[in-house]
């Protein structure tokens, strides 16, 4: 009883941190700033943004970060990137800010500006890998040139009121925070410079913020059962939403798929109304392995999804054996619970989700070796029991919907023990996050 209550208040806890992944506790995105000079009337910082997300990107058309001034300071100029207004400049004679809004919005520049006006990491419109799939790629700066700011450590105040925004983006930025200096490597290695100051600034994803509904969901089948069940009706929402038959006419006028500046999808209907359904199928049993098909199918006939991210959770996951026309990362959420899998696209051959229609789907198979002590196909053991497209938590079917054995009704005697069993595991997870 006391484990139970417990878990209820930790439980009661984590659903109140809004912005709490389970499976990737310490996911973050990190924006630090590195005054790398004086100038006569403020300074010029390095901004670099770090996605340490295991697998959550920001996609195309990419990031918008914005801040609000603490006094009067002007934006001189930007290297890699731009504020989307210039605002009032109008007090300025002779040299004009390149921004003098109170609360600036800078974005990305697009690939392909002349060399002069990039620095390293820019340029990529916005968009951020996941640290997950390419820690290299998941970093993302620009160069500013801050005036009527203070000139010492002393004297420079803080931006304030950080956001990160996009479409479909949720993040809440803390305030920002002094820090250690970056010790800089100069590039033949062979000297160390130092940031003359350095504050950082963290911001946490929560899907809830991001959206009111999920954006994808899971539908399911077996090899031991004809049934195929369908995501949950509405899985994404029905109110306010439209759609198009797939063989609309209107599919065939141009400019119909043009991607929208708000991000707003043009969706094929479905029962279930999302933009994204991931099928799990359970395909084959051998005496020592089993074998899943994973399929993935875009109805957003506005999206092509760029370096997509597919998150399952299944406790046999420890023993994956082969995956084949996917890449795999285990995650490992709290070091030692090995049930976490990432898959994404292979590099030019499916790392690419097409608008929905004919190309719009990616599929693999894992083959994954049993247990013997746990492995079942009893109670819809062997499906997944999360799933995430890139980041977000799909909507899954009720376990009472999933298909059975045949003549195997469900067996309401065995539920407690399950139920004890889930708390049991909770606890630990719990217990080894504090
Ligand atoms: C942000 O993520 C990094 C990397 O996982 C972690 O070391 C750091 O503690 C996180 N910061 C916060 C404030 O959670
Ligand atoms: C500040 O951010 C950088 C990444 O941008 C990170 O490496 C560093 O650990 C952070 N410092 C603190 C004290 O959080
Ligand atoms: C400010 O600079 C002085 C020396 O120039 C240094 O001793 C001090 O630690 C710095 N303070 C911060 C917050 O960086
Ligand atoms: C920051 O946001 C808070 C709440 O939205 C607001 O009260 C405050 O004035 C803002 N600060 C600045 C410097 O804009
Ligand atoms: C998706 O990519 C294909 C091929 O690059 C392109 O023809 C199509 O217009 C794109 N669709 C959207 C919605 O951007
Ligand atoms: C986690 O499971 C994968 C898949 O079998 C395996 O390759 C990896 O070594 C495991 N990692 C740990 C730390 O157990
Ligand atoms: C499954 O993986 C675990 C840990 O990764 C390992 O200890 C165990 O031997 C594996 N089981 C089989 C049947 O390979
Ligand atoms: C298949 O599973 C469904 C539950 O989803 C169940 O109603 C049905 O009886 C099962 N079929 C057989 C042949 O057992």
């Amino acid at each position: 009883m006391e484990a139970v209550l417990i878990f209820l208040a930790i439980s009661a806890l984590f659903s109140n941190a809004v912005a709490y992944d389970p499976l990737d506790p310490n996911g973050n995105i990190t924006i630090k700033w590195d005054v790398i000079s004086w100038t006569p009337d403020g300074y010029v910082a390095l901004v670099t943004m770090n996605n340490f997300q295991m697998y959550r990107h920001i996609m195309s058309p990419g990031w918008t970060l914005g801040w609000s001034w603490a006094k009067k300071e002007v934006i001189w100029s930007i290297v890699g990137a731009q504020a989307t207004e210039q605002g009032d400049c109008s007090k300025f004679k002779g040299g004009i800010p390149h921004c003098c809004k109170k609360t600036p919005q800078v974005v990305d520049l697009l690939p392909g500006v002349p060399y002069n006006q990039q620095i390293a990491n820019c340029c990529k419109g916005g968009v951020v890998a996941a640290y997950g799939q390419d820690p290299s790629a998941a970093v993302s700066s620009f160069q500013v040139s801050v005036g009527l700011a203070g000139t010492t450590n002393k004297t420079v105040k803080l931006p304030k009121n950080f956001t990160l925004l996009g479409p479909g983006l949720g993040y809440t930025c803390g305030p920002a925070k002094i820090v250690p200096s970056t010790v800089f490597l100069t590039p033949d290695r062979r000297r160390k410079t130092q940031a003359l100051m350095t504050w950082n600034v963290t911001c946490t994803y929560s899907q809830i913020l991001a959206s009111k509904y999920p954006s994808c969901c899971v539908s399911l089948s077996t090899f031991y059962n004809s049934t195929i069940v369908p995501c949950p009706s509405c899985s994404c929402g029905c109110q306010h939403k439209n759609c198009i038959q797939k063989d609309a006419k209107v599919l065939t006028t141009t400019g119909v798929n043009t991607p929208r500046k708000d991000g707003s999808p043009l969706l094929q209907c479905t029962s279930h109304m999302c933009p994204i359904r991931v099928h799990w199928h359970i395909k084959l049993n051998y005496k020592d392995y089993w074998r899943a098909k994973i399929a993935i199918t875009n109805f957003n006939y506005r999206m092509n999804y760029t370096q997509w991210t597919l998150v399952a959770q299944h406790p046999n996951l420890n023993n994956i054996t082969e995956v084949f026309s996917f890449s795999y990362k285990p995650i490992l959420p709290y070091g030692s619970i090995n049930d976490t899998a990432m898959f994404y696209g292979l590099k030019y051959y499916n790392d690419l989700l097409m608008e929905a229609g004919p190309e719009g789907n990616v599929q693999s198979e894992i083959l994954l070796q049993k247990d013997q002590n746990t492995f079942t196909f009893k109670q819809g053991w062997a499906f997944p029991r999360k799933v995430y497209f890139n980041g977000d938590e799909c909507k899954m079917p009720r376990p009472d919907d999933y298909p059975h054995l045949p003549n195997s009704a469900p067996k309401f005697a065995e539920r407690p023990l399950q139920q004890l069993l889930f708390i049991l595991a909770s606890l630990f997870w719990a217990l080894q996050m504090v």
